[in-house]
């Protein structure tokens, strides 16, 4: 503890061994009661909260003071430390045995009314972050902080023990890769020029690897111009991190160990190795690349059978490279047509053309327009492919294949949450190994890199790439995944100039914009590079599932709302037109003053 003129104890740390200790304590006063005349204030610092009574019998000057004081003034108390009589002990509270009668109290600094009462829990999230420096005199709030800060300390101890050097690495930077939109900053001295706020620091410590750092670590803040959501903001942290001479399987050791560090400080227990599930099987079987183990409703695969069929829309997809996969939904068959509706709804939300159903009745029978299009025996071998038992439904979707797991792993999130299949106690932490190198983009009529354009290929699949089989090429690359989050992900890299030019070019880019993105990069790999991978954790989406938040904006003291505005300080704001002039900025709305 550091002592000082205004405190030399914690409100929340005194208890029966300090009677007698006479103390300073300054802190705010969260409440303030007059029980018959004498004064109780509950005073709170971040340690917790403390009693003081002020009878104007005993102490008269320091009655007065205290009625003059409401809540959230900031005082100054000094006395010696009392016990309560037995009778008035405070079971809620560590310190609710002891209490004290100050011989003296200042008022260090005043407090209009708050906008709002801090532990109302109905406050709009808006009002709390508009005001975020009281909202953060909550509890919630503190003890999410004391744990953020914590998890870091567990980080940065297990990195630094294994031999890692943090590195900082630069904020105004040239364009990333990670694929999202960057964050621009104009310069002033070189007209028409702007930096790039980096999406990662993906580059530098591949070229920290280059530069024979060997082990690098950074809690990093990274920018990211894209659609928010609960666990998405523009600016977020991440553990980033980087090793030379290492292939996945040290990777995943390395990063299991931190898992285990970290959710240790969160006072969670959790045993690696961790399952390492490949990609396409995660889309098979939960419809996502983050499957969200805790809970079975996996998905099924009824395409052969469908071939055989008379069910013509549905082969017709199939037939031009289409799939189809079901859910089982266990006693799905007392649905009614409005809840079945609402399920199609659903579905087509979240992009489906249509939603087939088939009812297993309690008495043996199926119901379902799909059943004209489909032999009895075709019908017994969906029932048996789904595990369908009298008094079920399934559901499901043909189309394109990312479409349908995309879809169906939707649906699965949403009976699992809504039928409570879901076991909160689990620690679900998974890999997710063997990702596509590159997936196909509709909008932009071109593959892009699933990672990122480091990523390494697998070695066998050289030369898919060269013969432009890009769909099959797979990445050496790995997503930690949590209860159906993604936590982290990473990759083995490339450390040939050759290879690295050869996704390049599949990714469309041409030499000189290859050349002009990423050229220092490329020319760095040919100095002599060592086989490197490495991976990212995003640090605020791990809080945040430990601190069981369902909003990364709960663990970060300053966060962006949905609108990627500051609430309390109004950022973005306007720039004066001397300002603008100054970065050679034109403004077409009239945001200059
Ligand atoms: P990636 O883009 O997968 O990888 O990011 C790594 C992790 O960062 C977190 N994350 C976010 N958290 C909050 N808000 C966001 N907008 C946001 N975007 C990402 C996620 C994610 O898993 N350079 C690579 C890592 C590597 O290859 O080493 C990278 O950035 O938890
Ligand atoms: P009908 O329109 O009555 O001839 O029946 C067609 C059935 O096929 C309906 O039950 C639809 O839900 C179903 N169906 C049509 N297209 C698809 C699709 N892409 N995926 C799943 N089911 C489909």
């Amino acid at each position: 503890m550091i002592k000082t003129r205004f405190k030399d104890h914690n409100c929340g740390q005194l208890n029966l061994t300090n009677i007698d200790e006479q103390i300073t304590l300054s802190g705010w006063v969260s409440t303030i009661r007059d029980l018959g005349g004498i004064l109780f204030v509950e005073l709170r610092d971040r340690s917790g909260f403390f009693q003081i009574v002020a009878n104007p019998q005993i102490n008269p000057q320091v009655h007065k003071v205290l009625e003059r004081v409401r809540s959230e003034y900031v005082i100054k108390v000094t006395g010696k430390v009392s016990k309560r009589p037995e009778e008035t002990y405070n079971e809620k509270y560590p310190t609710g045995q002891v209490e004290m009668y100050p011989e003296s109290v200042e008022i260090l600094s005043e407090s209009k009314v708050l906008p709002f009462v801090l532990d109302d829990e109905n406050v709009s999230e808006d009002i709390r972050l508009k005001y975020r420096y009281l909202d953060l005199r909550r509890e919630q709030m503190l003890s999410k902080m004391v744990m953020r800060h914590n998890i870091v300390k567990a980080i940065r101890n297990y990195m630094n023990n294994l031999d890692f050097l943090e590195v900082e690495t630069p904020i105004l930077c040239k364009t990333t890769p990670e694929g999202a939109r960057d964050y621009l900053v104009p310069s002033r001295v070189q007209e028409g020029k702007f930096y790039a706020l980096p999406q990662s620091p993906q580059i530098f410590k591949q070229l920290l690897m280059v530069g024979g750092i060997e082990k690098y670590y950074q809690i990093a803040k990274c920018f990211r111009d894209e659609d928010l959501r609960a666990d998405r903001q523009p600016e977020f942290t991440q553990v980033d991190i980087e090793m030379s001479f290492v292939e996945q399987p040290d990777v995943i050791k390395v990063v299991e160990g931190l898992i285990v560090d970290a959710f240790k400080a969160a006072g969670v227990e959790v045993k690696p190795p961790f399952i390492q599930m490949p990609w396409q099987e995660a889309m098979d079987r939960f419809g996502s690349d983050k499957p969200d183990t805790r809970f079975g409703l996996e998905l099924f695969d009824i395409g052969d059978i469908i071939l055989q069929s008379e069910f013509q829309i549905v082969k017709n997809t199939l037939e031009n490279g289409g799939i189809v996969r079901g859910i089982r939904i266990p006693g799905g068959a007392k649905y009614s047509r409005k809840e079945i509706d609402d399920i199609t709804k659903l579905a087509v939300s979240f992009g489906a053309k249509a939603l087939a159903n088939i009812i297993y009745n309690e008495d043996g029978t199926a119901k379902s327009p799909v059943l004209k299009f489909v032999t009895e025996e075709q019908a017994k071998a969906i029932q048996e492919r789904a595990g369908a038992q009298a008094g079920d439904i399934i559901f499901f979707v043909a189309d394109k294949p990312k479409l349908v797991y995309d879809i169906m792993g939707r649906l699965r999130l949403h009976f699992g949450k809504s039928l409570n299949l879901i076991d909160e106690s689990k620690h679900a932490l998974l890999w997710v190994v063997d990702f596509p190198m590159f997936e196909w983009s509709d909008e932009e009529g071109r593959f892009k890199a699933m990672h990122h354009p480091f990523t390494s290929p697998c070695i066998e699949d050289l030369d898919k790439l060269k013969s432009g089989d890009l769909g099959n090429v797979k990445s050496i690359a790995y997503d930690i995944v949590y209860n159906g989050t993604e936590l982290g992900g990473g990759s083995v890299r490339i450390h040939s100039s050759e290879v690295q030019s050869a996704i390049f070019k599949a990714l469309g880019l041409t030499e000189e914009e290859a050349q002009e993105k990423f050229g220092f990069m490329v020319n760095a790999l040919q100095y002599g590079t060592p086989p490197h991978a490495g991976l990212a954790i995003g640090l605020d989406r791990l809080v945040a599932l430990l601190a069981r938040t369902d909003s990364i904006r709960d663990v970060i003291a300053f966060p962006k709302n949905a609108g990627a505005k500051c609430l309390m300080s109004d950022a973005p704001g306007i720039a004066s037109l001397q300002q603008l002039r100054e970065l050679h900025i034109k403004s077409t709305a009239n945001l200059g003053k």
